[in-house]
């Protein structure tokens, strides 16, 4: 077992598994050296029926990273980044290294208060509308990262987009493999991975907005009338843009949390190329969908399992 004695890394890892990730399969590594952390994509982690070509991976290795980053910023010291470092070794996606000390931001400092707040609500949100600034502060952390964040009710896209999420969550229902994949996640994951029971939410009556099912609950619930849903893009799609994408995601994230907010993901129309397509063509065409969230004013939750730091760390190979 890799024990770290840098109480600064140790801070930065224990942020960084509280990342969401596809099915919560953490499909993470970090190696470890001295004053570093290398983040390593886990192939045998990547959800073969869900996310064939780990996009999804990627995206949550990006926000693994991005919770490093305000870990270790929030810690006092600046975090060195540099992506792909080894051309050679494309699972090698970034190099963390720490840098000199450095006065946190009261931002900084914010968006690390959050990291341990954020959980993905799959309940019903109140109705309480999301204010102008609050979606504001959105779009800009999207930005900040160089990403896109389209709200859907401000271009009149809610129907449409909800249209193709009911699609292809019927097509995922209608395939066996997906389902198997699901169930596994669902249940036999139940210790420190997967998706517990409780984290599932509940059907939508009216379904405007199909909930993916990891519970076996039978609960149907009236969801906010007005869901605010958005779209994060990029304005290309390579396994770097896909890491990119995974950091602009969690700065949203986290600073909806910090505001008060919620959010759940709703990816079904990303895991099938043609409704990626399609939902790609109803935003114009340019930028790349990478994924979609419903953001809004939720209750509290409890979160999620994460593997051990043990479990996710190893010697940095030299
Ligand atoms: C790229 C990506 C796609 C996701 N897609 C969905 C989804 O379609 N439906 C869903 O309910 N959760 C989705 N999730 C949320 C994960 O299931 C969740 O992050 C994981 O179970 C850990 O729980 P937490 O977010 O509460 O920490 C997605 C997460 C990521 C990173």
């Amino acid at each position: 077992m890799v024990v770290t004695q840098s109480p600064v890394i140790m801070a930065a890892l224990e942020a960084a598994v509280r990342a969401p990730s596809p099915h919560n399969s953490q499909p993470w590594i970090f190696e470890l050296a001295a004053d570093a952390i290398d983040l390593v994509l886990d192939e045998d982690r990547i959800l073969e029926i869900c996310d064939p070509d780990g996009r999804e991976a990627r995206l949550a290795c990006g926000a693994a990273l991005f919770n490093l980053e305000v870990a270790i910023a929030a810690a006092g010291r600046v975090a060195d980044i540099e992506l792909a470092p080894e051309r050679d070794r494309p699972s090698l996606l970034a190099r963390v290294e720490l840098g000199p000390r450095h006065r946190p931001s009261s931002a900084e400092r914010r968006l690390a208060a959050a990291v341990p707040r954020r959980f993905s609500n799959r309940r019903p949100f109140t109705e309480q509308a999301v204010p102008p600034a609050a979606r504001a502060a959105m779009v800009q952390a999207a930005q900040e990262e160089g990403a896109g964040l389209v709200l859907l009710d401000e271009h009149g896209l809610l129907e449409p987009v909800a249209g193709l999420i009911r699609r292809a969550d019927h097509i995922q229902n209608q395939d066996t493999a997906f389902q198997a994949e699901l169930r596994d996640w669902a249940k036999s994951h139940g210790g420190d991975d997967g998706v517990p029971d409780f984290a599932g939410g509940p059907r939508s009556a009216g379904g405007l907005l199909p909930v993916r099912h990891f519970s076996g609950s039978k609960e149907i619930r009236i969801f906010e009338q007005d869901p605010l849903v958005a779209v994060l893009t990029t304005p290309s799609d390579g396994s770097l843009s896909q890491v990119r994408a995974g950091r602009a995601m969690q700065r949203v994230l986290l600073t909806a949390t910090d505001v008060g907010m919620s959010a759940s993901f709703y990816s079904q129309p990303m895991e099938i190329p043609s409704t990626r397509g399609e939902l790609r063509a109803l935003l114009g065409g340019a930028d790349h969908p990478q994924t979609v969230f419903r953001l809004g004013y939720g209750y509290p939750g409890v979160p999620t399992p994460r593997r051990s730091i043990a479990a996710v760390v190893r010697e940095k190979r030299v």
